[in-house]
C-alpha cells in the first residue's frame, strides 16, 4: 500500500499513519511505502519506504512526518503553469506495484482520491482528516478534537485578562466553511456570543447583547468567531462579489493566489472588533489563534479515533474494500462510499442541538432567534 497526507495538516496524521501502517506491516503483513507531501510527492515520485521503526513513537507528535500540500493531480501547478498530472500519478502508482492508496485528509482529498479511482482506476481507501469537522458521512474527523480543546482553553484565558480591563476581546478561530470549531469551542469556553458561516450575524444584535450584559453588572464579554463568518450585509456583497469572480482563486481578503502560493491572510475578526467598540462604547481586542490550533500534539480522544479508524483502515485494505473512506459512527468505525460523500460538505445545521443548547445558556448566536 501506498500512504500520503493532504490538504491542511493537524494534529492525529502521525497517529493516523502509525495505525495503518503498524497493522499493515505486522497483522496483514504487507509493504508500505510513505508518499512525501501529498498529491505533489506521488506526481514527483517522491517515497520513503516505511517499517515498524519509521513508524514507531509519533504517536504523540504534531503534523504529519511524511509532508502534506494541497495540490490536485488533476490541476497541478508544473513549470508556472496548472496541468492535469493524474496519468503521471498513476503510472508511478504502477511503478511502485502499489495495490492501493490511502489518504488521509479533508473534503477535497475525497475528492482528489475518487477521481484517481474513476479516471485512473487506482484502488483507493481515505480517512477523514480535518480541524473543521465538515467532512461529510462521518461523525467526527481527527484533528477536530484537539483544535477545539486549544481554541476552548485560549477563551478561558481570555476570560481572566478580558474580566481584569472590561474589555471586550473578540477571538477569531479557524473554520471558513462551516461553525464546528468556534461553535464547540464557544460553547466549552463559555463565550458570550459565538458567530458561525452558517448564520450571518447582524453587529447591532451582538451589540446589544453585549449592553445588556453591561447592565446586568459583567464588565467584559468574549465572543467566540469562526474565520468564515460573516455579517448579514456581508453575506449578501460576498455572494455577488463570488458571481464576479467565478474561476478566479482570490482570497477572502481580496488577494489571488501568486505561482501556486496563497496570500497571507489577515484576521477578519478586527473589523468586528472595531464595530463593536464603536457600538457599545466599550474597549474591545482581538485574538486570532489561526495555526496554533493546527499545532502541537493530538488529543487522547483524536489518539483513540486515529487508531480505531487506521486499523480498520488496514483490515478493510487486507479485504480488498477499496473506494471507500473509513468513518466514525456511533463510536464505530465504517466504510463509506467514496462516491456518496466526495464534494460534499457537512456543515453545522440551524438546527442543531449545540446551537439550541447555546441559545439556552443565553449565548448570542449573531441573529433575534
Ligand atoms: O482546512 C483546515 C483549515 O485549517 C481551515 O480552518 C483554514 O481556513 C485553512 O485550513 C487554512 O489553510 P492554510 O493552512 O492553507 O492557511
Amino acid at each position: 500500500m501506498g500512504i500520503l497526507t493532504s490538504g491542511g495538516d493537524c494534529p492525529g496524521l502521525n497517529a493516523a499513519i502509525r495505525s495503518v501502517a503498524k497493522a499493515a506491516l505486522n497483522r496483514y503483513g504487507m509493504k508500505v511505502i510513505g508518499i512525501m507531501d501529498g498529491f505533489r510527492g506521488l506526481v514527483e515520485n517522491r517515497t520513503v519506504l516505511l517499517d515498524d521503526r519509521a513508524v514507531s513513537g509519533i504517536l504523540n507528535l504534531g503534523g504529519t512526518f511524511l509532508g502534506t500540500s494541497r495540490d490536485k493531480p488533476q490541476k497541478m501547478l508544473m513549470g508556472g503553469r496548472k496541468l492535469d498530472m493524474t496519468e503521471t500519478a498513476v503510472q508511478n502508482l504502477r511503478k511502485l506495484q502499489i495495490d492501493c492508496l490511502v489518504c488521509l485528509g479533508g473534503g477535497g482529498t475525497q475528492k482528489n482520491a475518487l477521481h484517481l479511482h474513476k479516471e485512473g482506476g487506482v484502488n483507493v481507501l481515505t480517512l477523514p482528516k480535518t480541524i473543521d469537522n465538515d467532512v461529510a458521512g462521518t461523525d467526527t474527523s481527527f484533528g477536530f478534537d484537539t483544535a477545539m480543546g486549544i481554541g476552548a482553553e485560549a477563551i478561558d484565558r481570555l476570560h481572566t485578562t478580558a474580566t481584569s480591563h472590561h474589555r471586550i476581546i473578540v477571538c477569531e478561530v479557524m473554520g471558513h466553511n462551516a461553525g464546528w470549531l468556534a461553535l464547540g469551542a464557544g460553547i466549552a469556553g463559555g463565550a458570550d456570543a459565538i458567530l458561525i458561516p452558517e448564520i450571518p450575524y447582524d453587529p447591532a444584535v451582538v451589540a446589544e447583547h453585549l449592553l445588556d450584559r453591561r447592565r446586568s453588572g459583567k464588565r467584559f464579554s468574549i465572543i467566540a468567531v469562526a474565520e468564515g463568518a460573516v455579517s448579514r450585509a456581508g453575506a449578501k456583497a460576498r455572494a455577488k462579489e463570488n458571481d464576479s469572480r467565478k474561476g478566479r482563486k482570490k482570497d477572502r481578503n481580496g488577494d489571488e493566489e501568486q505561482d501556486g502560493v496563497s496570500p497571507v491572510r489577515e484576521p477578519m475578526a478586527s473589523r468586528l472588533a472595531r464595530e463593536l467598540q464603536q457600538l457599545t462604547g466599550t474597549e474591545a481586542r482581538v485574538t486570532s489563534l489561526g495555526h496554533v490550533q493546527r499545532g502541537g500534539s493530538p488529543s487522547s480522544a483524536d489518539r483513540l479515533l486515529c487508531t480505531l479508524l487506521g486499523t480498520r483502515a488496514a483490515e478493510l485494505l487486507a479485504a480488498g474494500t477499496y473506494n471507500v473512506m473509513v468513518a466514525a459512527r456511533g463510536g464505530r468505525a465504517v466504510p463509506v462510499a467514496l462516491e456518496k460523500i466526495a464534494g460534499l460538505r457537512k456543515v453545522v445545521p440551524p438546527d442543531h442541538d449545540w446551537i439550541k443548547s447555546a441559545r439556552m445558556v443565553d449565548t448570542c448566536m449573531g441573529d433575534r432567534a
